[in-house]
């Protein structure tokens, strides 16, 4: 499905590039977890797959397909029709992408409907449907609300539920529950492993929580300074991790009662 090659990432006219050399094979289904600490290129990485790098960021090396298609070769046109539908992506706080003055349907709607030829009536359904398949409940009221009416949580959810909306194949996750509480948290997370077993989503997802990549990924990459430090099923890396990094990483875990929970 996804097939990142030797991909190097610079910005401007930094010489030194912000990701170099990296290289990741996905398939339908597959979650992986990209671990790492903070500026090792993570963020750039999956913008770089959905083609909005900001500043001046760009691929300098390497290529991205998608389904066999080289991403670089896209129009203005091919990656509206890709992005949110294809491929979307969640943020750390996805509630701060919506428009605060503006209820969440009259958005959703808008949203459904740069995708699809539907009705405002058909949108609303629709929309309201997601928001309720996303455990939030009384998706009609969700609808009526502004975003500052919603939690942390529930606003991520509407952020998940408008991401999932038209089944993407690839969900890129952002430090998807960073922002939020331990119990909200382990909530997103199982809502993101019900997506893989029902639509068969590939999920990328990006966290400083090894316990989430623990608990979610197929398998871990993790990076330092923009390369690959170490790359292997979740078994592997968590319990034969080949380099240094990636043991000072976990043994930086906390343990409850002399057990680690990764
Ligand atoms: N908008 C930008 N303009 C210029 N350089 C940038 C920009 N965004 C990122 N970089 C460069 O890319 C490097 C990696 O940043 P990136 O945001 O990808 O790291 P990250 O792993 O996501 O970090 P964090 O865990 O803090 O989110 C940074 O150290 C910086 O040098
Ligand atoms: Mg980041």
């Amino acid at each position: 499905m996804l097939s990142v090659r030797e991909i190097s990432i610079t910005y401007g006219e930094n010489p030194v590039p912000a990701v170099a050399d990296f290289s990741l094979e996905m398939k339908q289904g597959e979650i992986v977890s990209i671990v790492g600490e903070s500026g090792s290129g993570k963020t750039s990485l999956v913008r770089a797959i959905l083609g909005c790098l900001p500043g001046g960021g760009h691929v300098s090396q390497g290529e991205i397909l998608f389904e066999g298609r080289a991403l670089s070769g896209l129009g203005p046109e091919e990656w509206r029709n890709l992005r949110g539908t294809e491929i979307s992506m969640i943020f750390q706080d996805s509630g701060a992408m919506l428009n605060p003055v503006r209820r969440i349907g009259s958005q959703y709607v808008e949203y459904i409907r740069t995708h699809e030829r539907v009705s405002r009536k058909e949108a609303w359904e629709k929309g309201k449907e997601m928001l309720e398949q996303m455990r939030l409940p009384a998706g009609e009221h969700i609808m009526r609300s502004y975003p500052f009416q919603l939690s942390g949580g529930q606003r991520q959810r509407v952020g998940i539920a408008m991401a999932m909306t038209f089944q993407p194949k690839l969900l890129l996750a952002d430090e998807p529950t960073s922002a939020l509480d331990v119990t909200t948290q382990a909530q997103i997370v199982r809502q993101m492993l019900k997506l893989r077993d029902e639509y068969h989503t590939g999920i990328i997802v990006v966290t400083h929580n090894l316990g989430v990549a623990a608990y979610m990924a197929d398998r871990i990459v993790v990076m330092k300074e923009g390369r690959i430090v170490d790359a292997g099923t979740r078994d592997q890396i968590l319990n034969h991790p080949s380099s240094h990094y990636t043991k000072n990483l976990l043994d930086s875990v906390p343990a409850m009662g002399g057990y680690r929970f990764v």
